[in-house]
Formats: C-alpha cells, sequence, structure tokens
C-alpha cells in the first residue's frame, strides 16, 4: 500500500500498538456522543484487530506531524473503509474519529479527503457509502463538501443514549468526487 500523506497528515494501516488508543477514543465522551460504542475489554478489542485483519478492512491511524520536526508524529485518529465489494465495486466508510484536541481543524475532512482518493483512484472502487446520526453536523459537513450526496433516512434506527434516533445514508461515486477533488 502506498503511503497516505499530507503536508500535516500521515495514514497508516492500524497496529497491535494503536490498539490502547483506541481504546481512549472508545472512552471519551465526546467521541462516542456522536457514534454507537458498547464498553469493550482490551481483550475484545484485540480480537476486533485481528479480525480486520483476516477480512481485509482497510482501517487506518491517522497521525499529526509536528510543525517544526515532521518526522515527530502524533496518533490522533482513526478513518476506515470496510465491507469491500468488489463485484459491484463498493466500500463503506466507518471508525471517523478524531481527538476533540485537534477537532476544528478540518483534519477529518483531509483524511476522508485522501482515503477516498485511495479507494477511488488506486483501489478502483466506484462508490462510497457512509451512514451517520442525522444530527452529526460536523461530519455533515465534511461529507458534503467532498461531494457525497443523501440517499435517504433509516427512522429511528439506533438506539443510542436512552433514544432512538435516525440514521442518514450518503454516499460518494467517483465521477462526483474527481470533479470536485481538491476544491473544497
Ligand atoms: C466528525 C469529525 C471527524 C469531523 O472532524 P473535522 O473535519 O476536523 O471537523 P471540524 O471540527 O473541522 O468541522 C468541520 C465543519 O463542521 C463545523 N462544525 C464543527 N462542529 C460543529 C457543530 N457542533 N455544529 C455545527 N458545525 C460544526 C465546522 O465549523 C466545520 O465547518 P466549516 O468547514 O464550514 O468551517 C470529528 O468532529 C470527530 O471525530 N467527531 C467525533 C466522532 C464522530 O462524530 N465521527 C463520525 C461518525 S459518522
Amino acid at each position: 500500500m502506498r503511503v497516505l500523506e499530507t503536508e500535516r497528515l500521515l495514514l497508516k494501516p492500524i497496529e497491535a500498538e494503536d490498539l490502547n488508543f483506541l481504546m481512549q477514543l472508545r472512552w471519551n465522551a465526546d467521541i462516542v456522543e456522536h457514534i454507537i460504542h458498547s464498553p469493550i475489554s482490551s481483550r475484545t478489542q484485540q480480537q476486533w484487530y485481528e479480525n480486520v485483519i483476516k477480512s481485509g478492512d482497510l482501517v487506518l491511524s491517522i497521525f499529526y506531524k509536528d510543525e517544526k520536526d515532521k518526522t515527530k508524529i502524533t496518533l490522533i485518529g482513526t478513518i476506515g473503509l470496510y465491507d469491500f465489494n468488489y463485484r459491484h465495486q463498493r466500500a463503506t466508510l466507518k471508525s471517523m474519529r478524531i481527538l476533540p484536541e485537534y477537532q476544528g481543524k478540518n483534519i477529518g475532512l483531509e483524511a476522508t479527503d485522501l482515503l477516498m482518493d485511495y479507494g477511488f483512484n488506486v483501489l478502483n472502487l466506484n462508490k462510497i457509502c457512509c451512514d451517520l446520526f442525522e444530527d452529526n453536523v460536523a461530519r455533515l459537513k465534511g461529507l458534503i463538501k467532498l461531494g457525497f450526496k443523501k440517499e435517504g433516512t433509516l427512522r429511528k434506527h439506533y438506539f443510542h443514549n436512552g433514544k432512538f434516533k435516525d440514521a442518514a445514508i450518503y454516499s460518494l461515486l467517483r465521477t462526483d468526487y474527481n470533479k470536485i477533488k481538491k476544491k473544497f
């Protein structure tokens, strides 16, 4: 796999040594407000990682490069493509999480852009799907800037923090992405 990199970000396949960070994200109140989560043990986290390797899902760790010394990197989030369907050339975008102190800098947008470029123009996907809570404004804004279009709403689809919540279904086609690419 080629390295996915921008001036300030480096995306690499998740390693066993990143799993503790993943556990930290799972216990971060700001993050779990917007995602489905369950408290899990480190043993279950390890099993999840082993399944990722077997399944061929592409889960990436997002590193932020130090402004003065670009070789110094800090793990700040994750992003992934799951459920590859090679016949229909589709996959699902999931696991977008950025540490709260790095949010508000469009890092989520930049990481998603890198992964969409890789998915469409290297893995030869035709469509990338994503579902999210309809009220997740920060994520929606980024998806729309990249050309994602709404396909519909799944009503009261998730039970989360004591309430049933609607899920919005979005998708991006390669043709739309390549028209918009790098223009946001
Ligand atoms: C979703 C997430 C990855 C976005 O990260 P990001 O790209 O750095 O997003 P930013 O924080 O820079 O915000 C992106 C846009 O949303 C806006 N935004 C951020 N928080 C907002 C809020 N609470 N209400 C309204 N707009 C908001 C920003 O102003 C920005 O818009 P702009 O580009 O027009 O200025 C990050 O917020 C996150 O990790 N959230 C928790 C986990 C999560 O929700 N994951 C996605 C599950 S589908």
